[in-house]
């Protein structure tokens, strides 16, 4: 089944480079996509999130997330470093703000994959971002993806299953849907939002 994009009438179409913001409920595959994303288009920058959870195996320190401890998240919140932050299955996550700005002003594209509160942050602080939702093709295959994964604890799945309930009602608040079937093909669509040209 190829996957599909649904756009919400939502954002403009500037021709200028603009931040694309990538979320989706907890499972769907936002990590894979921004895995793949990597590989295939390393010419993309990718915001480099900060975070107080420990690194699963094989991440590491500045390449998938800058792993910091509780004392470092305040200090960086209340020195205004962070463009959002939100906290998510009793860990926090932020997006520091300068990096994203400098590529902007640069004019380079710039892609954050965080999660919906981030999201709804980033759209107030930056109207002419675009929102793409990441959904996935069914809930029975988000459901089946958030069990497969084996990283987490038991109790951490059913917190993230009933937080996705909720989550997957925010697609109305993007521009764009895409859903997440074949990740080659997400990565395809998103390059064409992110640069403006057609898919
Ligand atoms: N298109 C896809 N088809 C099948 N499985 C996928 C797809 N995308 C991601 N997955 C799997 O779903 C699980 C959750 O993906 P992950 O990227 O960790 O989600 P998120 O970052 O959105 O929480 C992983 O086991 C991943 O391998
Ligand atoms: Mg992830």
């Amino acid at each position: 089944m190829p996957s599909e994009s649904r756009a919400h009438g939502g954002g403009s179409s500037p021709r200028k480079p603009r931040l694309t913001v990538l979320s989706g409920p907890s499972g769907v595959g936002k990590s894979t996509v921004v895995a793949e994303l990597r590989r295939s288009h390393p010419e993309v920058w990718l915001s480099v999130s900060v975070t107080t959870r420990k690194p699963r195996p094989g991440e590491r320190h500045g390449v998938e997330y800058y792993f910091v401890d509780d004392a470092e998240f305040d200090r960086m919140i209340a020195s205004g470093e962070l463009l959002e932050w939100a906290e998510f299955a009793g860990h926090r996550y932020g997006t520091p703000r300068t990096p994203v700005l400098q590529r902007l002003a640069a004019g380079v594209p710039a892609l954050l994959e965080i999660d919906l509160q981030g999201a709804r942050q980033v759209r107030a602080a930056m109207p002419d971002a675009l929102l793409v939702f990441l959904a996935p093709p069914s809930w029975e295959e988000l459901e089946r993806r958030l069990r497969g994964r084996g990283t987490e604890p038991a109790d951490v799945i059913e917190r993230r299953l009933q937080a996705g309930r909720i989550e997957m009602a925010a697609e109305k608040e993007f521009d764009v849907t895409l859903v997440n079937t074949d990740v080659k093909d997400v990565c395809r669509r998103l390059i064409a939002l992110m640069t403006n040209s057609p898919s």
